[in-house]
């Protein structure tokens, strides 16, 4: 069994949360990030997406998780084969197949997992041959997360970078990433939206790209020192200013749902009592909680005794992304050769 054959490939990648936070385009476009991230790649959100290139097709077709898509969905995902064509020579369409182990439903960032699997495959398929940064670079031009996924542990996509970049692998520090999954109403503001609002109309935004360069110069030392404290001070820190940058937009961006606010007052307290615990959100209203590995399960039995919490999931530093065996179905294809790669 090979891991791509001529127009075919499969491959998967996993979901990635921000330590330290970008929020912002570059003034030089292409998705480029106005400032730098640092994040942890985690091991229990994974995608799975099968592309092949198929001269019967008279259009690119995506299915994710059984759902045909279209609209703005199938257009991000066109685009980027569109970039994978132009780069190989390839003119035939695709179809795609992708599938999230976890619910895309439960406001989780999949686009990460999700267009880093994706950049992987197509370049495969394409037989553009298993290129980390190239691959990385793809994916950050659909989803500039995206990019950090390709690698595994800890990674950096610095400000104006094309691709990410691996800081240390996941065996480098025993943390556990506890995602606690808040009840849901409405649907948020896209992340691009958003950040766009937040540009244009925050008084506040100019503040946040001063300030967040020297928040990631300091999380990522923290996590190279393996120093909980200090990467709890300033995760938490760089997610507060990242949403009062949103807070200051007009109209006001607001992601936080009253458990999000009752999650971010008890992990404070928390800290404040010597639990190894700091809280991070996103676009959304979860709350993920980075603890050390040996606290995990009092955090999470802590987090399932909220008021709100509707779901928890348990992650750890996660693989870096990888082509899997094709045949047989997607779901139980083993993974046999590594694409992003982590020099320590
Ligand atoms: O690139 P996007 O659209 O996935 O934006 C992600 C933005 C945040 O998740 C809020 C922060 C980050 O650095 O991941």
């Amino acid at each position: 069994m090979t891991d791509s054959a001529p127009g075919r490939a499969r491959a998967e990648a996993h979901a990635n949360i921000a330590l330290a936070k970008y929020w912002g385009k570059s003034e030089r476009g292409d998705n480029l990030t106005a400032v730098p991230s640092l994040s942890l790649t985690l091991d229990a959100l994974t995608t799975r997406s099968e592309v092949c290139f198929d001269a019967s097709l008279s259009a690119d077709e995506v299915n994710l998780g059984g759902k045909q898509l279209e609209g703005r969905e199938l257009e991000r995902v066109r685009v980027m084969l569109d970039r994978v064509r132009l780069q190989s020579g390839e003119k035939r369409f695709a179809r795609v197949e992708s599938a999230n182990n976890f619910p895309t439903a439960a406001g989780l960032a999949s686009s990460a997992s999700g267009f880093a699997a994706l950049a992987v495959a197509a370049r495969a398929a394409a037989e553009l041959g298993p290129d980390a940064a190239a691959a990385s670079k793809l994916a950050r031009q659909s989803s500039a997360s995206a990019a950090r996924s390709i690698f595994e542990g800890f990674v950096e996509l610095g400000r104006d970078a094309d691709a990410a970049a691996p800081v240390a692998p996941s065996s480098h520090w025993d943390l556990c990433m506890l995602v606690a999954i808040v009840e849901q109403g409405k649907k948020e503001v896209s992340s691009t939206g958003g950040m766009e609002q937040t540009r244009l109309t925050s008084p506040y935004y100019a503040g946040w790209l001063e300030a967040a360069p020297p928040l990631f110069d300091e999380a990522r030392e923290a996590v190279l020192a393996r120093d909980f404290q200090r990467l709890a001070t300033n995760m938490e820190r760089s997610t507060l200013l990242m949403h009062a940058s949103m807070l200051g937009s007009d109209p006001p961006i607001v992601y936080f749902k009253p458990a999000s606010i009752a999650l971010i007052h008890a992990i404070t307290g928390r800290r404040a009592q010597g639990f190894p615990e700091a809280f991070t959100l996103d676009a959304g209203p979860n709350v993920k909680v980075l603890t050390l590995a040996e606290h995990a399960e009092k955090t999470e039995n802590f987090l399932r005794s909220v008021p709100g919490v509707a779901q928890v999931l348990v992650c750890r530093p996660g693989p870096p992304a990888a082509l899997l065996e094709l045949g047989g179905p997607l779901a139980d294809a083993r993974r046999l050769r590594v694409v992003g790669e982590t020099r320590t």
